[in-house]
């Protein structure tokens, strides 16, 4: 039987850094993953590269492209004419990077010289802290033997009662990536991150889009003033319906349509071609028998571990989608490098309060740290500062002047609390606000930084002169 120092389970963004981290810090390691293509070849990278992060932006890139050039360039003097659209063509170019990107990890895990086995894991024993699995592929079962376990089994979508997933007429976010049609009327369960980015690719093809979502507020975890304008931004000129507040209480099919019966504020019967859930994800610990070595799933489903992703057994260590916290590919891949450097002796951690959500709808929206109702139910004392990108010459001369960006500040120290962002490239605007906020730095820090100028950047600096109410240009 093969020993290793750190066997990691899972080879999504979690387990495969972790993996190449472990393995740079000298150990040997090997890691094991059951993911394979629809042509049964095994693919590295888990749900991000293959069926999540990766596909979908891809999809989200090419779809704003073409709705772009049939929408918008006319207010540039661009004149396109017979525009038309290539969905297998669109397709293929995602399966091409999602392919590139995943044959890239598997040569990071020659380069790095780390033992690749593909097949599904699950715990026999632990003894004297050697802990035994097996892995199991078709009729073939091997046993491998590790000093350390890290678990990086990922997440999948959770099921809807009322409507079964069949990936064709009723689909998950994975059926929703490959339609190699647009449909006429997609309906979507859950206005959350998959249902509005998903919602966003499809209606930009061109389907009309429906978001039925159960809760009465509209992304109630970002700062309030923040969803509030998205709400209105992507139900006005994007064009999504978003019916809160109503709850799907029964599918049903004739042909190859379907009828949705809704509950709530939006009651009533809806037909439609196709229907996404997109109603939250779960944590993969099926089939592990965790039970083999004393541990268990709470009642969520999640790998309980303590802030350091140890679990209740000392060298068995979990990450990523199947423990508490974001269930965000960077945030996996940073828990991933910290278990490996403690593993290692050293003293690897994971800053948990700057972690950015970002959400790719056009524009985009992308926050970090606290949100103003947060600060609110903390009693803390903050100052806020806003500038709106429609004074903001770089997002005029790109010609998307939609949204803000918000600055939260201690009212004390000056600290920044929290930055909220809702506009054009949203998603690389955060991470300065991130380093700022990691580094302990002032709103006044960011306002003495110097910006270039013309960038969407000085609307963050601009924000932040906000805090003290002194603006330049608004
Ligand atoms: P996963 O990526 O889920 O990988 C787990 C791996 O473990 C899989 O390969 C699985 O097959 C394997 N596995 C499971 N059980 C076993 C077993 N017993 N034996 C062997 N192998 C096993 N996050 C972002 O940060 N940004 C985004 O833009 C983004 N977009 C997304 C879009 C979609 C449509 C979806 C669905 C998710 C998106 N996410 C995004 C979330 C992101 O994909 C996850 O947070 C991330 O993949 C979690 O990483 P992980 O390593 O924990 O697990
Ligand atoms: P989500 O938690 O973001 O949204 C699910 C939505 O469905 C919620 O608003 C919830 O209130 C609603 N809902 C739940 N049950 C419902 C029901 N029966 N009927 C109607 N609505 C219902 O989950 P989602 O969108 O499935 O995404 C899962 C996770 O994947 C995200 O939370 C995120 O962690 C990750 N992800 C991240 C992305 C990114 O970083 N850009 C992109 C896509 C996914």
């Amino acid at each position: 039987m093969d020993h290793f120092d750190v066997v990691v389970i899972g080879a999504g963004p979690g387990g495969y850094v972790a993996a190449i981290r472990a393995a740079q810090l000298g150990m040997s390691v090997c890691c094991v993953d059951a993911w394979q293509d629809e042509q049964g070849k095994p693919r590295l990278g888990g749900t991000c590269l293959n069926v999540g992060c990766i596909p979908s932006k891809a999809l989200l890139e090419s779809s704003e492209k073409y709705h772009e050039i049939s929408q918008s360039l006319g207010e540039h003097g661009i004149v396109v004419e017979g525009v038309s659209l290539d969905l297998a063509k669109m397709q293929a170019r995602k399966k091409t990077i999602v392919n590139q990107l995943t044959d890239g990890v598997a040569h990071l895990f020659r380069k790095n010289g780390i033992s690749s086995l593909h097949g599904r894991a699950s715990f026999v024993s632990i003894k004297n802290e050697m802990t035994t699995l097996k892995v199991t592929h078709e009729k073939n079962e091997l046993l491998v033997q590790g000093d350390h376990v890290i678990i990086a089994t990922g997440s999948m979508p959770r099921p809807l009662p009322v409507a079964a997933v069949d990936n064709h007429l009723i689909l998950d976010s994975a059926g929703a990536l490959s339609l190699h049609e647009v449909p006429g009327r997609l309906a979507i369960a859950g206005a959350g991150v998959i249902g509005l980015e998903m919602g966003s690719v499809w209606k930009r093809l061109g389907s009309e889009v429906t978001l039925i979502e159960a809760m009465p507020d509209f992304l109630p975890t970002a700062d309030h003033q923040l969803s509030k304008e998205v709400f209105n931004v992507l139900t006005r000129d994007e064009g999504l319906q978003i019916q809160l507040d109503t709850r799907l209480e029964k599918v049903s099919r004739s042909g190859n349509q379907l009828q949705l019966l809704c509950e709530g504020k939006s009651a009533g019967v809806l037909e439609v071609d196709r229907l996404l859930v997109a109603t939250g994800r779960m944590p993969c610990t099926e089939g592990l028998c965790l039970e083999n070595v004393g541990l268990k799933s709470d009642m969520r489903g999640m790998i309980p571990v303590d802030d350091h992703c140890q679990t209740a057994v000392k060298s068995i260590w979990a990450i990523g989608d199947v423990v508490r916290g974001p269930m965000l590919a960077h945030k996996a891949e940073e828990e991933g490098v910290a278990v490996a450097e403690q593993i290692a002796g050293q003293k690897g951690h994971v800053s948990f309060e700057n972690i950015p959500w970002v959400i790719y709808t056009s524009p985009e929206i992308a926050w970090a740290g606290k949100t103003e109702q947060i600060l609110k139910d903390n009693g803390q004392a903050y100052r806020s500062g806003i500038f709106p990108l429609r004074a903001n010459a770089r997002a005029k001369s790109m010609g998307d002047t939609r949204g803000f960006i918000k600055i939260l500040a201690d009212q004390h120290t000056d600290q920044v609390l929290g930055v909220h962002i809702f506009g054009a490239q949203a998603s690389e605007l955060i991470s300065e606000a991130v380093l700022a906020m990691e580094f302990g730095a002032s709103s006044e820090d960011i306002a003495r930084t110097v910006h270039a100028h013309p960038t969407l950047s000085e609307a963050l600096r601009e924000a932040a002169l906000s805090v003290e109410k002194r603006s330049i240009n608004y």
